[in-house]
């Protein structure tokens, strides 16, 4: 019952330490050439390797990521369970994203940037916390995090999931018509849906019209969700104010992109949120002893849902 740990060696050494702690009965390898096929029973990586027939006994597919749009389902057993990292070291970082993202764009931050630049000292009217509306688009693990770390600050907050779902403090909206609605009242949206067949493209100029004037966005999901065109387009047109984005489609974006130089837009290159090595393993560790109990490990992907 081997651990095949498929990405560099760097993590993998310490999620080795923390196998061998926590799991010695499990033997953990990194070098796919020396492990007996049949013996692999857990597998994480970040992509599908070509070769995932080979593992005839395995169990659970691990994405190393958040994200399992990079995985293709149709080429993973159906007795494969496919499961998400959920682990303290991404959600801690994406709150921290999102925080920034929030306050620099409540701040105003990219227009005192393009000031500062034209050497320009000129207070730009700053409406108060209380009565700037933060959207969020998924209240997954990642969104409910992002919306905790929110709280203090005391803008008024709310989220969507397609599900209905309750957090306290934030109003929930679920479903088609609670979409439009939260869109409606989101002065500062944030994306962090997972990508699927029905997110691909929607932030485009038809959400964007949605939104009240001079809303922001944060766009901390995945790159082809966006229609960077369509932004350019709401942010020249003075429909949205700014933008805080961390993922594109391509990435990186050719140098002639838009994004790049676009006074309102500030762009980050994939770093939101990265999967702590330590607190990952242990994430990992406790949906292998979860599963051995007969319990569904936290994060297991409904391959009907895509996430
Ligand atoms: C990063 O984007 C991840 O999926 O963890």
């Amino acid at each position: 019952m081997t651990f095949l740990f498929n990405s560099d060696a760097r993590r993998g050494v310490i999620f080795a330490d923390a196998f061998a702690r926590e799991l010695p009965d499990v033997p953990f390898a990194m070098d796919a050439a020396t492990v007996d096929p049949n013996a692999v029973r857990y597998l994480i990586t970040w992509t599908v390797p070509d070769n995932l027939a080979r593992y005839r006994n395995l169990e659970i597919l691990f994405s190393l990521g958040a994200g399992v749009d990079q995985f293709r389902f149709d080429a993973v057993p159906t007795k494969v369970k496919i499961v998400r990292m959920i682990e303290e070291g991404i959600l801690r970082m994406m709150q921290e994203y999102v925080t920034l993202a929030v306050l620099a764009l409540h701040r105003n931050l990219p227009a005192y940037v393009t000031q500062q630049r034209a050497g320009e000292w000129r207070d730009i009217h700053q409406p108060q916390a209380g009565s700037r509306r933060i959207g969020v688009l998924g209240l997954g693990q990642l969104g409910k995090a992002v919306l905790d770390r929110l709280k203090p600050f005391g803008f008024p907050l709310a989220g969507w999931s397609r599900s209905p779902r309750r957090m306290e403090g934030v109003t929930c909206h679920h479903g088609e018509f609670g979409r439009e609605q939260m869109l409606a009242t989101s002065d500062i949206l944030i994306c962090l849906l997972p990508l699927t067949e029905d997110t691909r493209g929607f932030l485009n100029d038809n959400l964007f019209a949605k939104l009240p004037e001079g809303a922001a966005i944060v766009h901390t999901g995945r790159g082809p969700q966006l229609d960077h065109e369509a932004l350019v387009a709401a942010l020249d047109s003075d429909h949205l104010s700014a933008a805080m984005i961390d993922v594109t489609d391509p990435e990186p974006l050719p140098p002639s992109h838009p994004f790049w130089s676009h006074p309102k837009i500030i762009l980050t290159p994939h770093v939101a949120s990265v999967t702590q090595p330590a607190t990952a393993a242990r994430a990992v560790i406790d949906n292998i002893r979860r599963h051995r109990a007969g319990l569904d490990p936290t994060g297991l992907v409904d391959r009907s849902r895509g996430y």
